[in-house]
């Protein structure tokens, strides 16, 4: 079945852009429903914006989206890159959570996260990774 990998940007709603409760929800659904659907892939959240990338089979990776057009948790979701591709850039994830580090920042060159292109989103989001621990 073809690979394909989607990026996109939302704006989080009310208590979604700053609490720790919430993040922590939608990493424990991601997780369970990841694995589920053979997807991978990175979250960050910054300055009230999400920013994820998701990888797997086409048809799983349209049903997220879908899913996530219509959570109240994040609005104005904007597809940045939706394509097939040859091979997983996150295998070993079901969703990593990555931080802003200095490295990652660097590329988003004083802007915000909607203002970045697919091709530095996936850089930014990649060096923001590469702090990550290796998973279990
Ligand atoms: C920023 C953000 C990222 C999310 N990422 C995922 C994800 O990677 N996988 C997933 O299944 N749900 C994710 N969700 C949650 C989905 O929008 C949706 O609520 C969930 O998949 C529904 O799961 P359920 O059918 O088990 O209730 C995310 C939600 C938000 C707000």
């Amino acid at each position: 079945m073809p690979l394909h990998r989607a990026i996109y940007v939302s704006d989080a709603v009310g208590d979604a852009a700053t609490s720790l409760l919430v993040l922590v929800e939608i990493l424990g659904e991601s997780e369970r429903n990841n694995r589920r659907d053979g997807l991978t892939g990175v979250l960050m959240r910054h300055a009230g914006r999400f920013l994820q990338l998701i990888e797997g089979p086409r048809g799983d990776v349209d049903r997220l989206l879908k899913r996530l057009r219509t959570d109240p948790r994040h609005e104005n979701l904007r597809v940045l890159s939706d394509q097939n591709v040859s091979d997983r850039l996150f295998p070993e994830w079901p969703m990593a959570l990555a931080q802003m580090t200095p490295d990652a920042a660097r590329l988003l060159n004083d802007g915000s996260l909607d203002q970045l292109s697919a091709e530095r989103a996936e850089a930014l989001l990649n060096t923001a990774a590469q702090a990550l621990p290796l998973p279990a």
